[in-house]
């Protein structure tokens, strides 16, 4: 069974989205050392810009096209094969600006590039498990002054759940910046217990993924 985890955070030491992301693989290769895990590092090696090319490129014939666009294709196809080649999915996601991070849409949008995953109604992943990990530095939980300014989880959402079919659980670690931040020195609190809810929650739900996806394998 094969675990894809895909990274986003541009930080690697100090993450908290990799974190959980680590808690999340440690507990599902506990739970199945044999288990295969392909790791997609978008923050460490952002795709390359082939978006525009690979768009372009529908419609004409391959030896009509440029060698970007035969690029961009041939790029949207290894990621929709890694994708199509795994059970499981583990995303960890910052947000960054209010939303996804770029490097996190230009991989949605190359995917979406493909014959194979274009059209919406026909869902590429149907009902296989993803875990969504996201880190934010703020809240935007309701009642707070910015509630609604998060547009990372309704479009993640969206795209995951309803364009790909995944069966989503979506675990949040808030507040990450109040480490940092000393305005936020009192919220301290609450983010070390968001942090440590998000952790054991990814490691829960990890292993019950692997579990459900070793009982799919057994039965069919
Ligand atoms: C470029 C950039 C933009 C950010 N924008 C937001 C934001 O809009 N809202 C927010 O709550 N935090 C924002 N943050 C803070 C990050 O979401 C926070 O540091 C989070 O923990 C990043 O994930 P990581 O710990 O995995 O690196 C931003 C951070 C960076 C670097």
């Amino acid at each position: 069974v094969k675990l894809l985890r895909v990274d986003a955070s541009i930080r690697t030491d100090g993450s908290t989205s990799r974190s959980l992301a680590d808690a999340a693989e440690r507990a599902w290769t506990a739970a199945h050392p044999d288990a295969e895990v392909v790791r997609r590092d978008l923050g460490a090696h952002p795709l390359p810009s082939l978006w525009l090319d690979a768009c372009a490129a529908a419609g004409v014939p391959d030896t009509d096209r440029t060698l970007a666009q035969r690029r961009g294709v041939a790029l949207a196809g290894e990621l929709v094969d890694e994708l199509l080649e795994a059970d499981a999915y583990v995303l960890a996601v910052p947000l960054y600006n209010f939303g996804v991070p770029q490097q996190v849409k230009q991989w949605i949008d190359l995917i979406i590039c493909d014959p194979r995953a274009n059209d919406v109604n026909v869902p590429l992943l149907p009902g296989r498990p993803a875990l969504l990990l996201q880190a934010r530095g703020g809240s935007y939980a309701p009642g707070t002054p910015r509630a609604g300014w998060d547009h990372a989880t309704p479009y993640l959402r969206r795209i995951l759940e309803d364009v790909w079919g995944l069966d989503v659980v979506v675990i949040d670690a808030e507040l990450t910046a109040a480490q940092l931040n000393p305005a936020m020195a009192d919220l301290r609190g609450i983010a070390e217990e968001s942090a440590g809810r998000a952790h054991a929650a990814a490691a829960d739900h990890a292993a019950r993924i692997v579990e459900r996806v070793l009982a799919g394998a057994a039965s069919s």
